[in-house]
């Protein structure tokens, strides 16, 4: 299935205008020719922007299991659909043919109706990254059960907020979980969670760590012997295009978490459309994403992406630094990756780290590799292009959200020439725009806007679960009848987009915007630094100010901190210019990091402008000592 794939420059912008002049006639092509449909649609698309209703493919009939799985057996049901990396390397890595995973999900499916799961019903699935979590995922699909994944790193009260709100009937979990040395509780964390989850009527418990828990007499049960009674025959709920597939909780910026809500077909169309051409998948590749399918990348693109189009796709259930830092590596030596889609912020913390634990391996099965959720700076961009991509292999950067389902700006690998730090072009059908604070579109180069998209796509998000009014206000209100992202980016004199970072992140300083990301890059590339943070406090002549938080390279924790501060700065000032230097650095051990490896610049505002008094929600932070220990370092 490859009749939607770009194959050079010419055609990706003769594909991207069609699809600005007609977008129905452009989605209708693609949606028809390469998707198993029980019914087709009325209409391609239904919608109004300004009351955030959107509809796609009206009327049709799917299953999007059906695609990932069933409409490969016939050509291909003995080639791999996933491999399983374990944590620790010395256990086998496992993998599953279509065949096999047809039957798992199958089974699974009736495991779920058996126990009272029906079309609708939500099921807060809290698992570590084993195969079960890919297994159950895509068993709620097949009967058309509304999915919420929670990342098995959050804590009983995120867990337990998270399941309330959707009021999910079931909890599928495991008795534990492995993280590189550490061993998590993961059946304690949902005990204590449903405490206060009325609606959860049966928790199944998968077996991982084999530690002993409780189970919960009439609540409680064990899964595999469930499967192991089920039948492997089952038929696939016939789900109509804008029935929900998922929720997937994203933090906001303030306030209680979003669970945002994707449809079935729209997302089926994007995700497998975005994968194909961002990853120039070909027959036998191995693709690997290192995310966490509790994220919207690993949904996307570790299962419903490479799975429609009939992929290999690796499950890695550890972390890069355990046994080693070498352990990225070693398995993409070990499975022959071919496509390989990780985080800036693992990039960073890698490249801090000896180079001879990347260069112990050829890495010569690499063909593409990626980046994803954060502006990637320009030394960690070169790095990762030099020592990991060995200059040979595209590095797509790629720009989206949890609420666009699927990327909309990124590169398409030996066709759109890269640059360091841009995300380059939108992918056919994205009509990205730059609106300034006037609500004017701004054409200019080089002028940092918030970027909007201002025609539906497939894959974007309908709604907030509970609350559309929230969903219209955070999206659709700032610029009425257009998608506010929330990001803040740039174009260049050919038109690539460099993300700037979060709108609230740009930063006015003597009316001078100025965003975080560049400066940060700048800091950055000093070699005494490892990483760095940048937010405004409010300041009587300029408006607001700079204020960045510093970590050190061993290197540097041994130099003079004064003189540091001014090359720092010297630095900034050469690279950006005068007005971007820092009025106060502060060097520290750590940043407040999410579980997702986004640093919290809320909280780093607040020390900076000098109030301590309240800090909001830290629930969803990775290191939440760092926060006393910056804030007493100011002191
Ligand atoms: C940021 C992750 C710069 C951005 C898929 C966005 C990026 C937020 C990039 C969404 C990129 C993601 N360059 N910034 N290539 N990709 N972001 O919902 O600020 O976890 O709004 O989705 O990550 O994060 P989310």
């Amino acid at each position: 299935m490859s009749r939607y794939k770009i194959s050079n420059f010419e055609e990706y912008f003769k594909e991207y205008k069609k699809s600005i002049k007609d977008p129905k006639k452009f989605w209708d092509k693609i949606a028809s020719e390469n998707f198993t449909w029980y019914q087709e649609w009325d209409k391609v698309v239904d919608f109004n922007m300004a009351e955030a209703e959107i509809k796609w493919f009206v009327d049709a009939k799917v299953n999007i299991t059906k695609n990932c799985i069933d409409r490969h057996l016939a050509k291909k049901g003995d080639k791999t659909a996933i491999i399983f990396e374990p944590n620790n390397p010395d256990e086998a890595s496992q993998s599953f043919t279509y065949n096999e995973l047809h039957q798992k999900v199958s089974k699974m499916a009736n495991v779920l109706l058996s126990q009272g799961i029906q079309k609708g019903d939500r099921v807060c699935i809290y698992l570590p990254m084993i195969p079960e979590l890919a297994i159950a995922t895509l068993a709620c699909a097949r009967i058309g059960a509304i999915h919420s994944v929670v990342f098995a790193g959050f804590s009983a009260s995120a867990v337990a907020a998270r399941i309330n709100d959707s009021e999910c009937k079931m909890v599928i979990t495991s008795d534990g979980g492995y993280r590189g040395n550490k061993t998590i509780d993961l059946k304690g964390i949902v005990d204590e969670a449903l405490v206060n989850c009325p609606s959860v009527e049966k928790v199944l418990v998968a077996k991982r760590t084999n530690t002993d828990v409780q189970m919960k007499e009439g609540r409680d049960q064990w899964l595999a012997p469930l499967v192991e009674k089920a039948s492997d025959n089952n038929a696939a709920e016939i789900m109509d295009a804008e029935d929900p597939l998922f929720i997937l909780y994203t933090s906001g910026s303030t306030g209680k978490p979003k669970g945002m809500v994707h449809t079935t077909a729209g997302y089926m169309v994007y995700t497998a459309y975005t994968f194909q051409n961002v990853f120039n998948y070909e027959e036998n590749d191995v693709f690997w994403c290192t995310a966490d399918i509790g994220w919207i990348t690993g949904h996307s693109y570790i299962l419903y992406g490479p799975l429609l189009n009939g992929a290999t796709t690796v499950i890695f259930e550890g972390v890069p630094s355990y046994p080693d830092f070498s352990r990225f590596w070693e398995v993409i030596e070990k499975h022959k990756v071919n496509q390989f889609y990780t985080a800036p912020t693992a990039i960073r913390a890698l490249a801090k780290e000896s180079l001879d634990y990347v260069q112990k391996y050829p890495l010569s099965s690499l063909k593409v590799i990626g980046s994803v959720g954060e502006p990637i700076n320009e030394e960690a961009w070169h790095w990762y292009n030099d020592h990991v991509g060995g200059k040979r292999c595209p590095v797509v950067d790629t720009w989206w959200q949890t609420e666009t389902g699927g990327i909309l700006i990124s590169p398409i690998p030996f066709i759109t020439p890269t640059k360091p730090t841009y995300a380059t072009l939108p992918l056919p059908g994205i009509q990205a725009v730059l609106m300034d604070e006037k609500r004017n579109e701004i054409e200019d180069n080089q002028v940092v806007g918030s970027l909007c998209i201002k025609f539906p796509w497939p894959g974007i998000a309908r709604t907030i679960w509970g609350d559309h009014k929230r969903y219209k206000e955070t999206y659709f209100s700032t610029f009425p009848g257009k998608y506010f992202s929330g990001d803040g980016a740039l174009r260049d004199e050919v038109g690539y987009y460099r993300i700037t970072g979060r709108v609230d992140d740009v930063i006015i300083v003597s009316g001078h915007n100025l965003g975080t990301a560049p400066i940060e890059d700048a800091i950055n590339e000093h070699p005494a630094v490892a990483e760095s943070a940048i937010v405004g406090f409010p300041h009587d002549i300029k408006g607001n100010a700079l204020y960045g938080f510093v970590i050190l390279k061993e290197t540097g924790e041994k130099r003079d901190k004064a003189n540091l501060a001014k090359e720092i700065n010297q630095h900034i000032a050469d690279h950006i210019g005068p007005i971007a230097k820092l009025d106060k650095i502060q060097f520290v051990s750590g940043l407040p990091k999410t579980r997702s490896g986004k640093i919290m610049r809320r909280i780093l505002r607040k020390i900076a402008e000098g109030d301590f008094s309240n800090f909001g929600d830290t629930t969803t932070l990775l290191n939440p000592e760092i926060v006393d220990e910056i804030k007493n370092g100011k002191i």
